[in-house]
């Protein structure tokens, strides 16, 4: 029997109707997808991949903080953050060969002192060569590079942000170098958004918008949107407002530093 027109009507609205609440949910997931993110950055993709490597087991939780090892001098595996790494690797080159070989080419020719301190190390660097790509070593060495600081921003505005994030404690949050993706539940996007991503423009559209972030923790544009404004108040982490702790000439230099950030984006 065919189709009566009213029933045809009602059938057809039904599913134009599930098929835009499938569109408006896939839309979300998108938008919401810190996958996305990811994807996009080598620092975050190097993060990722040396947690599946083990790397986090011996340089500790994120690689900052390494195992006890009481036959190495310093009584443990390095850790990657806290300047410990110029004992370690000169340039890029050696934080490479350190990842591919175990050690650098330097000491790999060498029979002196340092050849023979990793003869005797109980917990040994592993050679990860035959397990890499090149472009997963480039990912492991973005992200080793950030989390050691391993280049200073070269402008001197940009290093001093880089001292004024570090005393006022903006890493924790966002990451070594601003870079990192940390959930944070019941917020807009469902995590707070790297300084070097692509939601940034959506973010800070200037100047001013930067200062009234670190000012008050939120934006007036996002305070006049009802629905911005819920998800202000309804993230589980909220970014403090540092308006009266701020010394003169700190947000400058803090803009700098961002925008350092952003221009040294891998993606
Ligand atoms: C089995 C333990 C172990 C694992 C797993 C491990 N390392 Fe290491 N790593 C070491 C030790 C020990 C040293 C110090 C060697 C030395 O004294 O020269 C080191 C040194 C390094 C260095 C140079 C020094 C520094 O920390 O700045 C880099 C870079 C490095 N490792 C990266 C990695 C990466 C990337 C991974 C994972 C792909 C990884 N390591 C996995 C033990 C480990
Ligand atoms: C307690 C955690 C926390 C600390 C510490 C923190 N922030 Fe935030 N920050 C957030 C959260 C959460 C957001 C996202 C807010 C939102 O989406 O509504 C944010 C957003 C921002 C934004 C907007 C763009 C973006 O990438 O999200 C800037 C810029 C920013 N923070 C800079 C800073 C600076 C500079 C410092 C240090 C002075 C700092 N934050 C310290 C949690 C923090």
């Amino acid at each position: 029997m065919p189709l009566r027109p009213r029933r045809f009507a009602l059938l057809a609205f039904v599913l134009v109707g599930v098929a835009l609440a499938e569109a408006a949910l896939l839309a979300v997931w998108a938008f919401r997808d810190p996958e996305r993110i990811r994807r996009g950055s080598a620092y975050l993709r190097g993060e990722r991949l040396a947690a599946r490597l083990g790397c986090f087991g011996c340089h500790g939780p994120g690689g900052v903080k390494g195992s006890l090892d009481p036959t190495s001098p310093t009584g443990s595996v390095p850790s990657w953050s806290g300047g410990t790494h110029m004992m370690y690797v000169q340039d890029e080159k050696e934080i490479r060969e350190y990842i591919l070989d175990g050690m650098p080419s330097r000491l790999r020719e060498s029979a002196e002192e340092g050849r023979k301190r990793l003869d005797k190390l109980t917990i040994r660097m592993p050679a990860y060569r035959a397990l890499l790509t090149d472009a997963q070593l480039q990912d492991l060495v973005a992200y080793y590079k950030a989390v050691s600081w391993f280049e200073t921003p070269p402008d001197e505005a940009a290093a001093r942000g880089r001292d004024t994030a570090l005393r006022l404690g903006c890493f924790g949050c966002h990451g070594p170098e601003g870079r990192g993706l940390i959930i944070n539940p019941g917020s807009f996007k469902g995590y707070i958004p790297p300084w070097d991503g692509d939601d940034w423009d959506d973010l800070v559209k200037s100047d001013a918008e930067f200062d009234e972030w670190v000012k008050t923790g939120e934006i007036s544009r996002f305070r006049r949107n009802p629905l911005a404004a819920h998800f202000l108040d309804a993230q589980q982490i909220k970014m403090p407002g540092y308006r009266d702790i701020l010394k003169p000439g700190e947000l400058e230099s803090l803009r700098s530093l961002v925008g350092w950030v952003r221009s040294t984006r891998k993606g």
